[in-house]
């Protein structure tokens, strides 16, 4: 028996930059378990590069989408609506806030760098799920988010992220009572620290992931394939019974006190 209930879904990945995105490690394991994907790409220099990465995976769907232009986000969907018809799972990968504001006094967080961060890395997720839904058919579709500890701990530099992971996760718990009467699961995953472009943008970040690796549960760092891996379980029918929820991993550094 087939417990995941994967092949012939069609999701729609966002967050692909580069091979070391956590959105590429989970577009990698859907597509491995039969799911037909679109892709978006941010602009024309990364273009090239989700092209290569995508370039070996039959029947996948190309498309651009800067996330702050709500003409580009109307084009991809109706694409998909065009190609796809349905769209059974979201996959949201996507985060933003200005070098300044991921590093020294939280205080002097900018209201300009506040908008930027919350505007790409929360309100693209509501962009993208008010779209998703008249696609999605009942019972067997999903949205999915990253999401990071900060959002609830203070982390040195986090900063103006720590207020969009919380804002965010907040965003799963009211997407997720608005949409489960239509059978539309909404989850989030907390991973530890993975390196990533995005993750390079934070001050210190490479003396965290030492600290993490030494003190977590499991004494080492997580691999963006087992976020690949955790996220084809929350899609997956396994998943079935499974909203609203934040679902660490990250070798369970989150159950530490000090
Ligand atoms: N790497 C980590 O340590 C870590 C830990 C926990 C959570 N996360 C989260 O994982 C998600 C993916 O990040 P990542 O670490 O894979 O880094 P990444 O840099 O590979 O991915 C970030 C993506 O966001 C896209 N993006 C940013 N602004 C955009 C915009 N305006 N329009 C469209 N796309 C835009 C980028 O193009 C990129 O593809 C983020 O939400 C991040 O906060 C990362």
């Amino acid at each position: 028996m087939d417990a995941l209930q994967l092949k012939g879904k069609t999701a729609l990945v966002v967050g692909i930059a580069n091979r070391w995105s956590i959105a590429y490690a989970i577009a990698q394991q859907l597509q491995a378990h039969g799911v037909r994907l679109a892709v978006t790409y941010q602009n024309e220099r990364v273009a090239a590069e989700v092209h290569k990465l995508t370039a070996a995976w039959p029947n996948t769907l190309l498309l651009p989408c800067e996330l702050t232009d709500e003409a580009q986000i109307d084009a991809v969907f109706a694409r998909l609506r065009d190609e796809f018809g349905q769209l059974n799972h979201l996959i949201h990968c996507v985060a933003f806030a200005e070098r300044a504001d991921l590093q020294g006094a939280f205080r002097a967080i900018s209201r300009q760098g506040f908008r930027t961060a919350l505007d790409i890395s929360v309100y693209s997720l509501l962009a993208l799920a008010q779209r998703a839904v008249s696609l999605m058919p009942p019972q067997q579709s999903s949205i999915l988010t990253l999401t990071y500890m900060a959002s609830e701990r203070v982390v040195p530099n986090y900063n103006v992220m720590a207020l969009a992971k919380a804002a965010l996760e907040n965003a799963v718990r009211y997407l997720a009572n608005d949409l489960g009467p239509l059978g539309i699961r909404v989850n989030a995953i907390s991973a530890g620290p993975v390196r990533t472009a995005s993750a390079r943008a934070i001050a210190g970040f490479t003396e965290m992931l030492k600290q993490h690796a030494e003190k977590a549960p499991l004494r080492r760092n997580i691999t963006a394939e087992e976020v690949g891996k955790a996220a084809l379980y929350l899609c997956s029918d396994l998943a079935s019974g499974v909203t609203g929820t934040v679902h660490f991993v990250d070798a369970g550094y989150h159950i530490l006190g000090v």
